[in-house]
């Protein structure tokens, strides 16, 4: 880890920002972050307050060290919060979903409107046997069903676990199985790049192999029935037909505020995913005062946050958060480069769209489609940018401040977690000024430091992000496992949240986040945990052993660069390359494809058996080694690796 943090701390180029942006931080807005930080408990209950509750919590906030209760007794249901509290207002009328998908077809959707839908398969859910507490799973592309798939859990009660429609079929089984979840909400087809993405067979094949799954609910996303679809007699069910059978209100399970909102399958250092266990009143905390003080939303705004709502992002900033403070949201269902580059900018002008929020590597797609880009759409509508998932660096953050935001647009760099709920590091507009490439301080009542490796604070440079005290959204433990909740997070540096992070903090105080230092990668803004690279690849009969380690891309990130020992009896081949690809994707998905796959007569390791990353990396890079295709021959790597044993003594 140290290791990876030095490499990190090298690695970051010095950028210097036009004056405009060198500024002394934070002028005049040192006030407000004072006063929380003396009131932290306070303003974490005013925040709370902000909400709708059915009975006040007695207690804010009760710390068994690494255990949280948030709202001690205060009872709340979080789509009554989203839904219900609005449709007294004017509110009812105004559209909530902004809808497009991916061939063109569009749905604008109320309050009211999603109030209903949301009760009806509230009814749906309790008909199908799905009780307070029981878990449902939800594979679904970006269409206004996974909204309300997921408030209709929420209503209920019964905690949801959103798996990525890109990932792979064994990906949902596992996921399904270690939640044991006994309803599967899915969809005929969703469309990526033109291309149907064929859901109900990836689950069908999935469901196979989950025996706690009772029924299948297929949304039909198809117009015409598509004849290819399997319906299972007396598992399967299609969403239309139940809802048309289904009574219109459904009255609101009364939850505690600890009661479990839902689980979050991510990516760790170990094979298997973390299922992040996240409560109601806390979460739903952090969503609404984030949402309201980082995107400063209004009545007028039109909110669009490009996230897929497999991930944490679409959760707290398409769903929860913008929907309880009764924002207008665009939800888009495809690539943004689909059917061409302009479709992104088609869509801030159609809507009018105000607050933009999206990944460093998109803005980095953008980057290259050349500086005439984009060209003739009038993008005069945003008034605030946002980026979240990965480093900015601050070319792109320049890029986007200047293309897209006219120069005139605020921009927030938004560091957060799966595990962390809501977004912890940011600037708010107008409040705290930016430097590009800096996610600059934490949230008002959010305590980050860095420390080094020994757990001493580390004021000014670099070292490891940690949280010193508990904040609302933060995860309350890994689903079925607490030992390794406790090991994961609270035992690298006791008493404090360890990240997983490596950061730089300037002596204004700002924080740069580096990225990863463990063994979890960051491919395009999605986490993929290089032990479930390795696991899929080496659940090939022909490969014996493997490594993924990743390399920097201009794109991207990073990309996973694979190191593969074969199985005597099977030998190099394109064929075969492209094989071990496919199966990676079958087993994972999309996401997961290895840019490079380099065979090896073995891998290089220390005399207590680690595998020596960093040179696998080098050799990744090209820097040990120049460019390398094969590193078949044993030589190669015992040289390599005398030389960097050399070095490093
Ligand atoms: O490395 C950090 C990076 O994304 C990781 C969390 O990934 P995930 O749980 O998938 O959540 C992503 C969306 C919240 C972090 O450990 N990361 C996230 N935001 C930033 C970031 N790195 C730098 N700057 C950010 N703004």
């Amino acid at each position: 880890m140290e290791e990876k943090l030095q490499t990190l701390l090298r690695e970051k180029r010095t950028f210097r920002p036009p004056r405009e942006f060198t500024r002394a931080a934070h002028v005049g807005s040192k006030a407000i972050y004072k006063e929380v930080s003396s009131k932290r408990l306070r303003f974490w209950a005013n925040q709370a307050r902000e909400l709708t509750w059915f009975s006040k919590w007695k207690k804010v906030l009760e710390w068994k060290p690494p255990h949280a209760k948030w709202f001690v007794g205060g009872r709340l249901n979080a789509s009554v919060n989203c839904l219900d509290r609005h449709i007294d207002t004017a509110t009812r009328n105004k559209v909530a979903i902004l809808w497009e998908g991916e061939p063109g077809d569009r749905r604008a959707i109320t309050y009211w409107e999603l109030y209903r839908d949301v009760n009806r398969f509230a009814n749906a859910l309790k008909s199908l046997g799905v009780k307070r507490g029981d878990r449902v799973a939800i594979y679904l592309p970006m269409i206004p069903e996974a909204v309300v798939a997921m408030l209709a859990c929420a209503r209920i009660g019964a905690p949801h676990s959103v798996v990525f429609g890109g990932f792979a079929a064994h990906a949902l089984r596992d996921r399904i199985n270690d939640a044991k979840a006994k309803v599967l909400i899915t969809a005929d087809v969703g469309y990526r790049r033109g291309q149907q993405v064929l859901l109900k067979r990836n689950a069908d094949q999935a469901v196979a192999e989950t025996p706690c799954i009772e029924h299948v609910v297929v949304v039909r996303r198809e117009e015409a029935p598509s004849t290819q679809i399997h319906m299972e007699p007396d598992r399967d069910v299609w969403y239309h037909r139940l809802m048309a059978d289904a009574e219109a209100y459904c009255k609101p399970a009364v939850l505690d505020a600890e009661h479990m909102l839902f689980t979050l399958y991510t990516s760790g250092t170990t094979g298997k995913p973390k299922g992040i266990v996240h409560t109601t009143g806390g979460y739903m905390t952090q969503a609404v005062a984030t949402t309201r003080w980082v995107f400063d939303l209004k009545p007028e705004d039109v909110y669009w946050c490009m996230a897929d709502i497999g991930w944490i992002t679409g959760h707290t900033y398409v769903v929860y958060g913008p929907l309880a403070l009764g924002a207008t949201a665009v939800i888009y269902e495809g690539a943004p480069d689909w059917p061409d580059r302009d479709r992104v900018w088609d869509i801030v002008e159609r809507y009018g769209v105000t607050v933009f929020y999206t990944a460093p590597t998109a803005i980095r797609a953008f980057m290259k489609w050349g500086p005439e880009h984009p060209k003739n759409r009038d993008l005069s509508s945003l008034r605030l940018l946002g980026t979240v998932g990965e480093p900015i660096n601050p070319e792109a953050w320049m890029w986007y401040h200047r293309n897209i935001g006219g120069e005139r647009c605020p921009i927030v760099d938004t560091w957060w977690q799966t595990e962390t709920g809501g977004i912890m590091i940011t600037p708010l507009p107008g409040v705290t000024t930016t430097k590009p490439g800096s996610a600059t301080i934490p949230f008002p009542g959010i305590e980050a430091e860095l420390v080094d490796a020994n757990g001493k604070p580390v004021k000014v440079g670099g070292g490891y992000l940690v949280m010193t005290s508990p904040w609302p959204g933060m995860l309350r433990t890994i689903y079925g496992d607490d030992k390794r909740y406790r090991e994961q997070y609270w035992s690298r540096f006791p008493g404090k949240y360890f990240t997983g992070d490596g950061a730089k903090r300037d002596e204004d105080g700002y924080f740069w986040i580096l990225g990863r230092v463990d063994d979890v990668l960051n491919v395009a803004g999605h986490r993929i945990g290089t032990m479930e690279v390795e696991s899929a690849l080496v659940s090939h009969p022909s490969v014996a052993e493997a490594a993924v380690v990743g390399r920097p891309h201009d794109v991207k990130g990073q990309v996973l660069v694979a190191f593969v020992i074969l199985r005597s009896g099977h030998h190099a081949s394109p064929a075969l390359l492209d094989d071990l690809e496919e199966h990676v994707v079958t087993e994972i998905g999309a996401i997961a494809r290895p840019e490079d796959i380099i065979i090896t007569a073995e891998l290089p390791k220390t005399r207590s058996g680690k595998i020596m990353r960093r040179l696998l990396r080098d050799i990744a890079t090209g820097t040990a080694l120049g460019d390398v295709t094969t590193l078949a021959d044993p030589a190669v790597v015992a040289a390599l690796k005398e030389k960097y044993e050399a070095n490093e003594s």
